[in-house]
């Protein structure tokens, strides 16, 4: 309701992060499928078009999907969690991420994958990092762009649920 966005990354520097994203994970990565986990629903977007590209470059991917909740409004509270019921025993596992701010959530799911799944190695893709936020010292193994102290939207980020569905990433009121 009349909320000003102002655009922070246009959608064509977007396109630009997910194919350089890309492009490292199939230099690195061993043979074989590659298999991402992306953290629904934030990542969804950058997920989706992160597989687009892995394919073009000629490598299979499965992705799996987990969901993890930390925010309500624009504060870090809680995490609520859903499990994966696969098996990842002896696998390397990419978690596809939208955005690392405090930490919590992927030093939460690293372990989880690592010690609970059985996960062989798991590497951290996000999209945005907000290191003036962290709390835990995470790994990003590959990271899209860091950004500033900013609460930002769009590409499958919300404000209570609210513009995902915008193709660039923007910042609310003022910014
Ligand atoms: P962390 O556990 O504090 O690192 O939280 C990460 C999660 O919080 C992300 O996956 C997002 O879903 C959410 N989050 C953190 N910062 C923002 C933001 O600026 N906009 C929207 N969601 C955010
Ligand atoms: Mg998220």
């Amino acid at each position: 309701m009349g909320d000003e966005i102002k655009e922070y990354i246009s959608k064509e520097k977007l396109s630009g992060i997910v194919k350089r994203v890309a492009r490292e994970i199939v230099r690195d990565a061993e043979d074989g499928e590659i298999l991402l986990l992306t953290v629904m629903n934030g990542a969804l977007p950058f997920s989706r078009d992160l597989r687009r590209e892995i394919e073009g470059l000629g490598r299979k991917v499965r992705d799996y999907s987990i969901k993890v909740k930390s925010y309500e409004g624009m504060k870090s509270g809680d995490l609520t969690f859903e499990g994966v019921e696969e098996n990842f025993s002896g696998r390397d596992i990419y978690i596809v991420e939208d955005i690392v701010d405090s930490g919590r959530t992927m030093d939460f799911l690293i372990n989880y994958l690592l010690k609970e799944k059985g996960a062989q190695s798991v590497k951290v893709v996000s999209l945005l990092s907000k290191p003036s936020k962290r709390e835990v010292d995470v790994p990003i193994d590959y990271l899209g762009i860091e950004i500033e102290d900013k609460f930002v939207i769009g590409y499958g980020l919300d404000y209570d649920g609210k513009y995902r569905e915008l193709d660039f990433i923007g910042v609310l009121g003022e910014g």
